[in-house]
This record gives structure tokens, sequence and C-alpha cells, in this order.
């Protein structure tokens, strides 16, 4: 197998408490940043800043912002849920439903959830991580002509890849926090690192090193479920 093959599906989401003792060098960092630095991206833009936090205070502040989860974000978050391993190997898409507490699984009882649910500190989404980058675009820019600028998201899509594939060769292991850039959490964050109009967040990736192992079902369509030959609906290639 190639081997940025193997680091391609070696990629996965450390969904797991990393140790906050274990920092990511420097030199690791520094190779993290320089394939950030060669993203592909629309018109080459180069639409996105990051800001790399490590500093034990600001992480600490960070933590202490709480998030609430909303009705919409259940709901959605349902639409990709399969309630058992044998499910999900059968769809080979989404994940799976005991990833999340009961409230978030039943359709019956996500309003009460949403409404019950006690603000969470951003700490417990850290879960330890020693560093953590912001990754920040203008929102009032886009590719040209690209409505709802479509080519700037998937160009900070090729930057998230970047990054994720470049920390995974070097050992580090890596989890996408999307909650970070919803509002409220995103303003109290962008109020504390200082973050200007009219930058948005777009993704938070946390970097380290796992307490312990990461296991959980990883399931992929099949190349034929998805690829069609010449037409669309015609298998095989
Ligand atoms: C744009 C984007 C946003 C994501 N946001 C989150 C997130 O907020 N929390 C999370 O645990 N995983 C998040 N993920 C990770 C996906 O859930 C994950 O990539 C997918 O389930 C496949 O699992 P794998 O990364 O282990 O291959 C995100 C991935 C992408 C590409």
């Amino acid at each position: 197998m190639s081997e940025i093959l193997k680091i391609i599906q070696e990629r996965h989401s450390a969904r797991v408490p990393f140790d906050p003792k274990r920092q990511v060098s420097k030199e690791n960092l520094t190779q993290i940043l320089e394939s950030a630095r060669w993203t592909p991206t629309a018109h080459n833009m180069q639409n996105f800043d990051i800001i790399v936090v490590d500093d034990k205070v600001v992480l600490e502040k960070i933590g202490k912002i709480k998030s609430h989860i909303s009705e919409e974000f259940l709901r959605e978050n349902y639409e990709q849920l399969s309630f058992s391993k044998e499910e999900l190997l059968k769809k080979k898409t989404g994940i799976l439903g005991a990833m999340f507490p009961p409230g978030w699984v039943y359709p019956e009882r996500m309003a009460e959830a949403a409404k019950k649910a006690e603000p969470m500190p951003l700490t417990q989404s850290i879960r330890g991580s020693p560093t953590l980058l912001f990754i920040v675009y203008d929102s009032t820019k886009r590719a040209p002509a690209s409505h709802g600028d479509v080519l700037g998201f998937i160009s900070l899509g090729c930057l998230m890849e970047n990054i994720w594939l470049m920390a995974q060769s070097l050992g580090v292991s890596m989890h996408i926090l999307s909650s970070f850039a919803v509002p409220p959490v995103e303003s109290e964050i962008k109020k504390l690192l200082g973050i200007p109009e009219p930058m948005k967040i777009a993704f938070t990736c946390r970097l380290g090193y796992p307490t312990g192992a990461s296991k959980y079902l990883r399931v992929r369509r099949n190349i034929e479920d998805f690829t069609h030959h010449n037409q669309y609906g015609k298998k095989g290639i």
C-alpha cells in the first residue's frame, strides 16, 4: 500500500482524553503549520489564519466558557445515527448512537433534553488537549463568483485535511471540534483570543497524545457504492 494511503486510512477522530502534560513539540507544530501553508485554496486565496493556543492559562479560560446543546443539533445528529454495530456496518455511513447520552438519541426526548441540558464547560470538550488550533476566516470575503462561498469552505476543508494527515504522520492525535464555532460560544472565544470582526471560527483542532486507546467502529462505503462510470447510475470501473 502507498505510504500516503496508509496515513489517509489511519487518520481518525481521537475522541479521547489527551495527556495535558505531554505537549506537542515545537518541531511537530511547525511541520503541521507547514502542511497548512501548502493547502490548496480556491484562487490561492489562502483564506485562513490559525491561532495556536498552548498557554495553560488561556486554555483554562477557554475551558470555563459554557456551551448549550440545541434541539436543532440533536434532531440533525439523529439522522446520522445507527443503533447497533450491525446497523452501522450495513449502512456504512454515520456514527453509533452509543457515543451519545440517551436524551440525544430518542426523538421524543430531544426537546426536553435540550431544554433541561445543563450548560457544559468547554473543558469537557478540550479533555486535556495541550494545544488547540483555531482556524478562522474572513466572513466578508468569498472566492470569486462562488455562491455561499462554497469554494472558500472547500478550501478550509482542504486545510483541515492537510493538518490532520500531517498530524497523523507525526503520531500526533487530532479531533475536530465544530461546536466552538457556534454562537454564543464563538463570540466568547473571539473576545478571549482577540479575534477581530469580521473573522469567524471555521473549526477547532484538538491536538495531543491520548491517555488511552481510541476504539470505535469506523465505517466507509465501498468504492462501487459511490462511483459511477461514464454515467450516473452506471456502476463499476
Ligand atoms: C467538517 C467536519 C466537522 C467535524 N466536526 C466534528 C465535531 O464537532 N466533533 C467530532 O467529534 N467530530 C467531528 N468531525 C469528525 C467526523 O465526525 C469524523 O471525521 C467522521 O465521523 C469519520 O470518523 P473518522 O474521523 O474517525 O474517520 C468533523 C469532521 C469534519 C470533516
